[in-house]
């Protein structure tokens, strides 16, 4: 079987496509990355091979394999544009079959067939009863991001992101937070399993912060890991202007003195839009009321951000811990020093894949939780919200370009440059990029391993992210869960002490990366293939790709489980969780 696009074929053609893109998809990437090429091109080819990679599965866990070949089948086709008149009514006609199959197959109630007959533990707190305390001061300021280049930000204790908060793991954290904005506010501790009650969404399990108020959040730091915190109120503006920052919680176990790294820097990116002059070529997408501010950013003149016809606004500068590539500080390093990465995406909507040319990164920590093993590549995909920890040694000297491969960023995708990492003594240097031969490995889900995971869980549901422009069809503003649109989405209704497994498909155009609040989860089926995935709490699941993921239900309390692009979460892809 040749895979058209990426003209990988398997050792006998006749291989099942399951196993094509389960036991295979690996080494199709590798064979894709090393091919000689540009970098762009090298790096939009993952796009390529997912879509093409999908095409050629069509069977599924899911219940809907036809289904979803079909639809593969046709975005394919449509890729052609030549049938294209001919497909809309195709797709029109496949949609319409998309509902009633979904209706069909997937409304069973799934309520436990394995009930729990003895609760597992809930979450032990080990709180060491060590307290640490921080202000956060939330308000507006003129925010540069490289000299002549001010946005109008929002910002803690002025500054953005805001600090980096630092504790160990068990530490009680106290967080006042000063509300100086003209509109209410709240504050979300992303990947920390915190009591619901500090969780901190606005009109779930929190009340406003008003103007003028204060509030203290207080909870336990677990568990160990790269954490992060933003607004959870108008998110677009505020979490998408500048409301935001990393979060470290150090393991309390002393780490034997080998397995910490000399150095590390904690590296958070943003994007914003800077120019409000770019043509629409798509549907305007308007911020949220009073949000101008943020998002319409410096000279306020012209008509505003516009969309592409995609969920994004025209982010059109890109920076990490607020400076553009320019103005960024060089990331110093020794030669011989083992230097730790502590990636964060924190943009508004952008999947970026980070990628340092010169050297081997070593993943150690997906979304903060630590790998069974470490996994070696060149380039590590993030989808907003989700984290990496990445290791590298200085062996190479010189200054190198730390960058992202910015998918959304035209239909090849383009790659921005975010820092440089400089050797001592040679700050002079210019900077390197990758060879033109150079083989660009980026990590995948399905390559990273966790710990073994117990079957079967207690409850099952099954989840379809779509909307937006699908195919020319649909709302740049409407995003969807089963076809319903939040608040209007079914929450789900489970019970204390379940294992709680959600099965994920994307058949929308873009990327969700779906975060769980108030919970770890792990990846136990990737794309058709049950693994023991990673543990995370952000996954981002890619256009006609499907994934199972577990949790415990070991923390009671109403939860958002939500697209942490801002621009689909506002459209409405998001549900709620519910136990007591
Ligand atoms: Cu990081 Cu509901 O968010
Ligand atoms: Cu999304």
């Amino acid at each position: 079987m040749l895979c058209g696009p990426c003209g990988w074929f398997g050792p006998a053609a006749g291989l099942a496509a399951r196993e094509h893109r389960g036991e295979n998809d690996y080494q199709c990437e590798q064979k894709r990355m090393a091919q000689p090429g540009t970098m762009p091109n090298r790096m939009a080819s993952l796009n390529q091979h997912l879509i093409c990679a999908n095409a050629i599965t069509g069977s599924s866990t899911m219940g809907n394999g036809r289904l979803i070949r079909s639809m593969a089948a046709v975005s394919q086709l449509l890729k052609t544009r030549a049938f294209a008149p001919l497909l809309v009514i195709l797709v029109l006609m496949t949609s319409v079959g998309a509902v009633l199959a979904a209706g069909a197959v997937w409304s069973r109630p799934d309520e436990s067939t394995h009930p729990a007959l003895t609760l597992p533990p809930l979450k032990q707190v080990q709180a060491t009863g060590q307290i640490k305390e921080f202000e956060l001061d939330v308000g507006r300021t003129g925010w540069e991001l490289a000299p002549g280049k001010t946005v109008d930000a929002y910002a803690y204790n002025g500054q953005v992101p805001g600090p980096e908060l630092r504790v160990t793991e068990g530490d009680t954290v106290r967080v006042t937070v000063k509300n100086a904005l003209q509109e209410p506010t709240t504050v979300h501790w992303h990947g920390v399993e915190v009591p619901v009650g500090m969780d901190g969404v606005l009109g779930l399990s929190q009340a406003p912060i008003q103007p003028g108020d204060t509030f203290t959040y207080e909870f336990v730091a677990i568990p160990a890991g790269t954490r992060w915190y933003h607004a959870h109120a108008n998110e677009l503006a505020q979490q998408g202007g500048g409301l935001v920052g990393a979060l470290i919680i150090e393991p309390r176990d002393p780490q034997p003195q080998s397995a910490r790294p000399d150095r590390e820097f904690t590296l958070v990116s943003g994007e914003w839009v800077t120019s409000s002059t770019t043509a629409p070529t798509g549907p305007m997408l308007m911020p949220t009321p009073g949000s101008a501010g943020g998002m319409d950013s410096m000279m306020g003149q012209g008509a505003g951000p516009m969309a592409q016809g995609v969920g994004r606004l025209n982010y059109d500068t890109f920076t990490l811990n607020g400076k553009t590539y320019s103005a960024a500080p060089p990331l110093m390093v020794r030669q011989g020093e083992r230097v730790r990465l502590r990636l964060i995406n924190a943009n508004a909507t952008d999947t970026q894949i980070f990628a340092l040319p010169g050297h081997r990164l070593s993943v150690t920590h997906t979304d903060g939780n630590v790998l069974q093993q470490p996994v070696q590549v060149e380039a590590v995909p993030l989808g907003v919200g989700e984290r990496a920890d990445v290791e590298f040694v200085a062996d190479n000297p010189g200054r190198w370009q730390l960058e992202a491969f910015m998918p959304a960023l035209s239909s090849q995708g383009e790659v921005v440059p975010l820092s440089d990492i400089v050797y001592e003594g040679h700050e002079a240097d210019a900077a390197q990029d990758f060879a033109p031969d150079a083989q660009v490995r980026i990590a995948s889900y399905a390559n990273f391993g966790g710990p073994p995971h117990p079957d079967p869980p207690d409850r099952v549901y099954e989840l379809t992210l779509s909307g937006g422009v699908m195919m020319g069809m649909g709302s740049p503003t409407n995003w969807t869960i089963n076809g319903k649109n939040y608040p209007n989405t079914d929450p789900l209704e489970v019970h204390l002490g379940q294992r709680v497994r959600l099965k994920l498909l994307n058949m929308s155009m873009e990327d969700h990366p779906m975060h769980l609040h108030g919970h770890t989860f792990q990846v136990v089926a990737a794309n058709g293939r049950a693994i023991d995935g990673p543990l995370k709490d952000t996954l981002t699941v890619r256009h006609m790709e499907q994934y199972e993921i577990e949790f415990v239900a070991d923390n009671p309390g109403d939860w958002l489980f939500h697209c942490h692009n801002l621009v689909h979460m506002g459209g409405g892809l998001m549900t709620e969780i519910h136990y007591r």
